[in-house]
């Protein structure tokens, strides 16, 4: 794992270096050697100098954490109240398509690693770094449950000296005005007896370029012992760190660029369907303007918004904002055309085929990809459910592939109770219609337009497919 980590960290970086305009970062970041400082600690300092990590969380963002402190030369001590994840990560095995369970078990072997149900042993650790979900409730508001819990039960075990960071997506204000107040129910205060930060992942799953180490850090402490103290653990996991005047400060940071995605994918996603009309092709339209040298920044149309993170945060936002009597219109909007696209995309499907002189109502369509971006298992919030879910209440008899995802679970919203369809020339011809929704690299694309009737394409998949272009519709 050690070779390997090394050759991608070392492109991930020379990518990033080269990519990224940030100026702001070089000035306000503080550079850390990580691997030197962990190297000395570890071999110059006793064994008992290295630092305990608590992670309470080994989901998404708790697990690459995880890994990223074992590399690093610290120890880690994981806590989830999933019996079924402590146990497959105690026996090596990754429960996530992008984390080999090489690494996990890696980790285990070395002793450094291990995950535990038994919150009685939260006080062991150094930090406690929470990475719990933070979803929306039913009235689109901050569901906060998880880190409610997790606080009451930290504040059970927490002991002096013991720092307290969030890592979970969230509002600015959440770790003074709720995590505090549950924290002191230790009899412990912040600031003089434990300390407190907010933290905010910026994990991204599948994605080639980055992983943990090499995303820069913003960090906001309760107070400047906090501040120093989040920074030097961090230290350990993390390349550059991005310390903030304070917790609100880096809530915020977060929610800022989540929204940016957010109102950015709206803008295309409504360009889109106005180029439409206008016979444009927005793919074109997109790939042009990306080639001015500076102040734009590429953004893609799709089928909705999908995930854990761009659908639901810049909502905590909206939420707070009504506190302070202030509508955030550009959230608003967005949400709503974004909401909207697979609305849009069935109402195109529906014209293809009508178009075949075929109804939607009877026909057969495939959906390719279920999960909510490519290569990767995550289905949170995919827009590819709703797709099925809106065809199916047409009349269309439904049927996916994701060779990701073999078959549905419960969801909040949707039990589809599906299972994965195996991709042959066969049953591919037999389908009406084959829509596009996630652009898995594994898909041969030039295969799937050469034996499907019809493809309604939302992610300009078959772009580089010059055979067969009359059936492709894009949606
Ligand atoms: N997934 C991403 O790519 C991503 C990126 C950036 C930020 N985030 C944010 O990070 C946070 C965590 O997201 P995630 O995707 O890792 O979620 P996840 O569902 O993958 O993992 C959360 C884990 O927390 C565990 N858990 C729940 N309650 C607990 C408790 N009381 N004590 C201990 N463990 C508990 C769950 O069993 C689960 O294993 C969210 O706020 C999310 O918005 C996620």
């Amino acid at each position: 794992m050690a070779a390997k980590k090394k050759t991608t960290k070392k492109a991930a970086k020379k990518t990033a270096k080269k990519k990224t305009t940030k100026k702001a970062v070089k000035k306000t970041a503080k550079k850390t050697t990580r691997k030197k400082a962990a190297k000395k600690k570890t071999t110059s300092a006793k064994k008992s100098d290295v630092p305990l990590v608590g992670i309470v969380g080994m989901g998404y963002v708790g697990l690459p954490l995880a890994r990223e402190f074992c590399l690093g030369g610290a120890k880690v001590l994981g806590f989830d109240v999933n019996p079924k994840t402590v146990s497959n990560l105690n026996k090596g095995k990754s429960p996530l398509k992008h984390i080999p369970s090489s690494d996990v078990k890696e980790m285990v072997d070395t002793k450094n690693f291990k995950v535990t149900e038994k919150m009685n042993q939260l006080g062991k650790p150094d930090a406690l770094l929470i990475a719990v979900p933070t979803p929306l409730t039913e009235n689109r508001e901050p569901d906060m449950q998880f880190v409610e819990k997790t606080c009451e039960t930290i504040s059970k075990y927490l002991r002096k000296g013991q720092l307290v960071v969030l890592e979970s997506t969230t509002y600015p204000g959440t770790t003074k005005e709720l995590m505090l107040p549950i924290l002191e129910k230790s009899g412990l205060k912040a600031g003089r007896d434990f300390h407190l930060a907010y933290s905010p992942e910026r994990e991204d799953p599948g994605n080639k370029s980055f992983r943990t180490a090499t995303i820069p850090k913003v960090v906001g402490g309760y107070d400047k012992k906090s501040l120093d103290m989040a920074v030097e653990i961090y230290k350990y996991a993390i390349d550059t760190l991005v310390p903030v005047k304070s917790c609100e400060a880096a809530e915020a940071a977060k929610i800022l660029e989540n929204t940016y995605r957010c109102v950015n994918i709206a803008m295309v996603n409504e360009l889109k369907m106005l180029f439409d009309r206008m016979g444009i092709d927005v793919w074109e339209v997109i790939h042009a303007a990306s080639t001015k040298p500076f102040g734009y920044k590429a953004f893609y149309p799709g089928p909705g918004l999908g995930g854990h993170c761009i659908p639901i945060d810049p909502f905590y936002l909206t939420w707070k904002a009504r506190q302070y009597g202030m509508p955030t219109r550009f959230i608003e909007l967005a949400g709503e055309i974004n909401t909207d696209m697979p609305h849009y995309v069935v109402m195109r499907t529906l014209e293809a085929l009508n178009d075949h002189k075929k109804s939607l109502k009877g026909s057969k369509v495939l959906v390719l990809g279920l999960a909510y971006k490519k290569d990767i298992d995550d289905v949170r919030e995919s827009p590819s459910l709703e797709l099925i879910e809106l065809l199916r209440e047409k009349g269309a008899r439904v049927d996916y592939n994701d060779p990701y995802i073999p078959q549905t679970h419960k969801q909040r919203d949707y039990d589809l109770q599906m299972k994965s369809k195996k991709l042959t020339p066969k049953m591919l011809q037999k389908y009406d219609a084959v829509l596009i929704s996630t652009d898995h690299s594994e898909y041969d694309y030039n295969w799937v337009v050469e034996n499907s009737q019809l493809v309604i394409d939302t992610r300009n998949a078959t772009e580089k497919v010059r055979k067969g272009r009359k059936k492709i519709v894009k949606a």
